[in-house]
């Protein structure tokens, strides 16, 4: 990403800022993330929009990725909307000052206490997972007197995340409802009688980090089909068309670059087209990244605290950081790019498995990966840290999160404190 750049003292620089500097003023652990990375994707994707559909659609930030309130009010700013997945992101939305009409609400089992949430503060819409949940909806709505604007999230049959991506009939999936055997046909039928409920989309999302369009522009087309059927089966219009989130970001360098322009045009093209076949308007499109808006904006810096050598096997480099702030090697053996940022330009050709503090020996942020030849003292970084990082953190050990700072043009702020003991005991009885 255009972020990272090397200075005369050979250190790794993000907008400007150089990262031993950052690791000396705020301390390590440290996630850092660039502001001004963060808002040039959101203005590719916001222009992807004008160009493509005329502005007839826009990105939601899938605030699971990495939410608080500052990432909330920058995206916004930007004029993106926002997904949320659960109370406490959809009250960090609020409490950052986001108009609740950008606000939707997913998830495939919302509590009452949820919904009556999210009713409340009038978000624009929920995205309704089963029909136990569309009762709930249509009881709380008439109870309220309000009426509830939904969509309905289809699983669409397509499984992106095998090597060749498939189409299945079946697919295994906690979330939606199932095209094949009429399940989502039957539930829009109940939606559209419901009487505090309005059903103005649909939604799906067929998985993360993917870097082929094909099962995308499948998506489009399957979801499109139904969205007619709808339209000429019930008589019903819908008017808004989710395709969901999952564009692949650059962990390694060896990984494509993000493939969201050519997905943007290619899907269009699908949408365009299948409406055109059916005669029917283009739906208000949204699509949904989360990973791709912030992944390659941060970076998580640590200090090496020892190196230990078990001969003929390996060597670990013991970070101050671990599992309880980026869980992602031990859940998914997930690649990262790790450097020493004090040392950019020596070569890169020392073998180390980098773990952490953590008492477990999964630990680890990487295994057997190549970086400068590291001392004690050193300054490492793991880049690509800004998605699924600080939102997937934990307390684990009584390890305190780091704070966050957000990087723009050279000047460094603290958007999330690190947090103290105190925090740690504070629910304690
Ligand atoms: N929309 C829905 C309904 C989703 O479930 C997700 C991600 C997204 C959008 C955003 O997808 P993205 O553009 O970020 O790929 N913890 C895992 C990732 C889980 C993604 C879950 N859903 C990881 O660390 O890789």
């Amino acid at each position: 990403s255009d972020c990272y750049n090397v200075n005369e003292k050979g250190h790794l620089t993000i907008s400007g800022c150089d990262t031993v500097e950052l690791a000396e003023k705020y301390g390590t652990a440290l996630y850092v993330m660039s502001e001004d990375e963060i808002r040039s994707v959101c203005r590719r994707y916001k222009s992807s929009f004008e160009r493509h559909y005329n502005g007839n659609g826009t990105a939601l930030y899938a605030s699971k990725a990495f939410c608080c309130k500052e990432i909330c009010r920058i995206v916004t700013e930007e004029g993106l909307d926002l997904d949320v997945v659960s109370g406490g992101e959809l009250y960090t939305a609020l409490a950052a000052g986001v108009d609740a009409k950008h606000i939707h609400f997913h998830g495939n089992n919302k509590t009452m206490q949820e919904l009556c949430y999210a009713l409340e503060s009038g978000v624009g819409d929920i995205v309704v997972d089963n029909l136990n949940e569309l009762h709930r909806i249509e009881k709380l709505s008439a109870e309220k007197g309000v009426v509830t604007s939904i969509s309905m999230r289809i699983k669409p049959g397509i499984d992106a995340h095998t090597h060749e991506f498939i189409r299945t009939g079946q697919i295994d999936s906690k979330f939606g409802f199932a095209l094949e055997n009429g399940e989502a046909f039957e539930a829009v039928k109940e939606a559209v009688a419901c009487e505090n409920v309005e059903l103005i989309g649909l939604h799906c999302h067929i998985g993360s980090q993917i870097f082929d369009k094909a099962p995308f522009v499948l998506a489009a087309q399957v979801m499109l089909k139904f969205y007619n059927k709808i339209h000429t089966e019930l008589g019903k219009t819908l008017t808004h068309l989710n395709l969901g989130g999952g564009f692949g970001v650059k962990y390694k360098e060896a990984d494509a670059a993000v493939p969201y322009e050519d997905y943007m045009s290619d899907v269009s093209e699908a949408v365009h087209a299948a409406c055109k076949e059916y005669g029917i308007q283009v739906p208000y499109i949204y699509i949904e990244p989360g990973r791709s808006i912030v992944c390659e904006a941060g970076l998580t810096l640590y200090t090496v605290g020892d190196i230990k050598t078990i001969p003929n096997v390996r060597t670990y480099v013991a970070i101050d950081g671990g599992m309880y702030e980026n869980p992602r090697y031990a859940l998914y053996q997930s690649d990262y790019t790790c450097l020493i940022a004090n040392k950019v330009n020596e070569p890169a050709d020392f073998t180390a498995t980098i773990a952490g503090k953590c008492c477990e020996s999964g630990d680890l942020i990487q295994e057997n990966t190549l970086i400068q030849k590291p001392e004690v003292g050193d300054i490492l970084a793991v880049l690509s840290t800004g998605a699924y990082n600080y939102s997937m953190a934990s307390n684990y050990n009584r390890n305190t999160r780091p704070p966050v700072v957000m990087v723009r043009g050279g000047e460094s702020r603290v958007i999330i404190k690190g947090e103290t003991y105190e925090d740690l005991v504070r629910n304690d009885v």
